[in-house]
């Protein structure tokens, strides 16, 4: 599905550039004497994790997890599998999920109950650089967000569609 696409730009680089700063200042403002962990949800999240920590003042712990729920299909197979653990303690501690997009909700929800439940963090709160809410089966929603789409398939800026597009420095959804 990767050859001859249609790609229609969604959000251009400037305006994530700006929105992303915005989010770094109140991040910085909300988590101020906290012990603050970013845990990075691989691999979409990571062209947006690398702007936002650069944009967060504080002294941030970076950790990254990688889970699956979708393969190179465009649907939510409704469940996820944590393929790389967590790589730093994170008990007791102010975590922060740095994720590409919400879609159906499924990945948050189990990662909110995995840290909540199994991992005893202090606090458990989301950012992430998309949104989809009219696609969403579980009961989440982002702390933190860059923008609401309307329920396109999107690639760049660390999106994916069978594991390329990740390299673009806007958004744009495959319109063929
Ligand atoms: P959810 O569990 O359904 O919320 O799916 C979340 C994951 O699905 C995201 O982290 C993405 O990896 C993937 N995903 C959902 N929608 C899109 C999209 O439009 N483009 C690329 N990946 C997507």
């Amino acid at each position: 599905m990767t050859e001859n696409v249609v790609l229609e730009e969604m959000i251009g680089e400037l305006a994530i550039a700006e929105r992303v700063k915005e989010l770094g200042r109140i991040i910085t403002a909300d988590y101020a004497g906290k012990d603050l962990v970013t845990v990075s949800v691989l691999k979409g999240s990571v062209i947006f994790t690398a702007d936002i920590v650069r944009n967060i003042d504080l002294p941030v712990e970076m950790a990254f997890m990688a889970v699956s729920s979708y393969g190179d299909a465009t649907s939510s197979s409704g469940r996820i599998n944590i393929r790389m653990d967590v790589d730093r303690p994170v008990a007791g501690r102010d975590v922060l999920i740095i994720e590409d997009i919400v879609d159906t909700g499924v990945t948050l929800s189990s990662l909110r109950e995995y840290f909540l439940k199994e991992k005893g963090v202090r606090s458990f709160k989301i950012c992430s650089l998309l949104d989809k809410p009219s696609r969403r089966i579980k009961n989440i929603n982002p702390d933190y967000l860059g923008f609401s789409v309307e329920d396109h398939f999107v690639v760049g800026y660390g999106l994916d569609a069978g594991n390329k597009y990740r390299n673009l420095k806007n958004i744009c959804k495959i319109v063929s």
